[in-house]
């Protein structure tokens, strides 16, 4: 069987696979991304963890999912949740690092491709996915492509305006969308929220460092009041620019990853919510917002797995 190793390089931990044409995943692992550190601690943990992971099996290449890609150039530019440089040419270090042909893109679009050709959104012509994770990402899929735009950049959704005074982004901006909706913003919101309101809450006992996502949609499914006000005012928020967003390309269906999801209605129904509160008439429930088919299997490493084989068979960067 032959492979292209996937990769999908987060703001906290990276994952990777070896994947076949068919998406079946072999010699899956992950480790941490060390973002805030020299890009050489990442390579060097790359190597370590994925070399091995390559030997005795035929692997025709590796199709990278990064944070703030540039598909058209191969580098990574000014990303708001990993400091390795303003303008990092990851392709070619990874290419140089394994020895194998490389292509790079971002790591939502990376997911979108991912429940194109094996989840929810196969069939689909038209549809937008969002991940929260560290950062919101987002991709773009209209008349099944996915869209790059004129810089390579189109679909960064998670940088658009939500409030000029707002939250401090990594992007060096205040107020982006991802500020409010992302595991890192709603941890900013619980914070907010214990301070607005008197509630006791399981909560309150956590550190900023310590809180996780998970404890946050734990805590909501046990009832905690401070939790399900930081899904509702995450969800309002998140709502608000879903209407914008398809206003733009008019998607079938909104795909959401990220444990964020598992919070289920909690986060589900204010953010439905609220898109149809704010909708564009025309659009009224035209739009179906659903978890990821692929919660449980990694989405960008299948998709940037798919992207590697898409490049095979155009015979281009990958041969
Ligand atoms: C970046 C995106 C990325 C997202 C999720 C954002 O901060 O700008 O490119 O997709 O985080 O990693
Ligand atoms: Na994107
Ligand atoms: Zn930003």
């Amino acid at each position: 069987t032959d492979y292209i190793l996937g990769i999908d390089i987060g703001g906290t931990n990276t994952k990777y696979g070896l994947v076949d044409r068919k998406g079946n995943v072999v010699n899956e692992g992950a480790f941490a991304t060390h973002a805030h550190e020299k890009i050489e601690i990442f390579l060097k943990e790359l190597k370590k963890h994925v070399l091995p992971k390559l030997e005795g099996k035929s692997v025709k290449g590796v199709g990278i999912g990064a944070p703030n890609a540039n598909y058209f150039d191969g580098t990574i530019k000014q990303a708001a949740n990993i400091v390795w440089g303003d303008d990092v040419p990851l392709k070619k270090l990874i290419e140089d690092l394994l020895g194998l042909p490389a292509v790079l893109t971002n790591d939502a679009n990376a997911a979108a491709m991912g429940e194109m050709k094996f989840g929810g959104a196969q069939g689909m012509k038209n549809f937008v996915v969002f991940t929260l994770g560290t950062g919101l990402g987002s991709g773009l899929v209209v008349d099944g492509k996915v869209v790059y735009g004129h810089s390579g950049f189109a679909g960064e959704i998670g940088h658009v305006s939500v409030n000029p005074d707002g939250r401090y982004c990594g992007c060096g901006r205040r107020g982006c969308l991802e500020t409010y909706v992302s595991a890192t913003g709603i941890k900013k919101t619980v914070f907010k929220m214990m301070a607005d309101y008197t509630r006791p809450s399981v909560l309150r006992d956590v550190s900023y460092n310590a809180m996780s996502a998970e404890m946050i949609t734990n805590a909501a499914k046990d009832h905690d009041y401070i939790a399900i006000k930081a899904f509702e005012y995450t969800g309002q928020i998140f709502g608000q620019k879903l209407a914008d967003t398809v206003v733009h390309s008019s998607p079938e269906a909104i795909f959401l990853f990220g444990g964020l999801v598992n919070a289920g209605d909690y986060l589900m129904d204010p953010a439905t919510y609220y898109m149809e509160k704010f909708m564009f008439k025309p659009f009224k429930k035209s739009v179906k917002l659903v978890p990821s088919s692929l919660m449980d299997r990694n989405a960008a490493v299948l998709g940037a797995a798919a992207l590697g084989w898409e490049e095979i068979d155009k015979d281009k960067v990958i041969a």
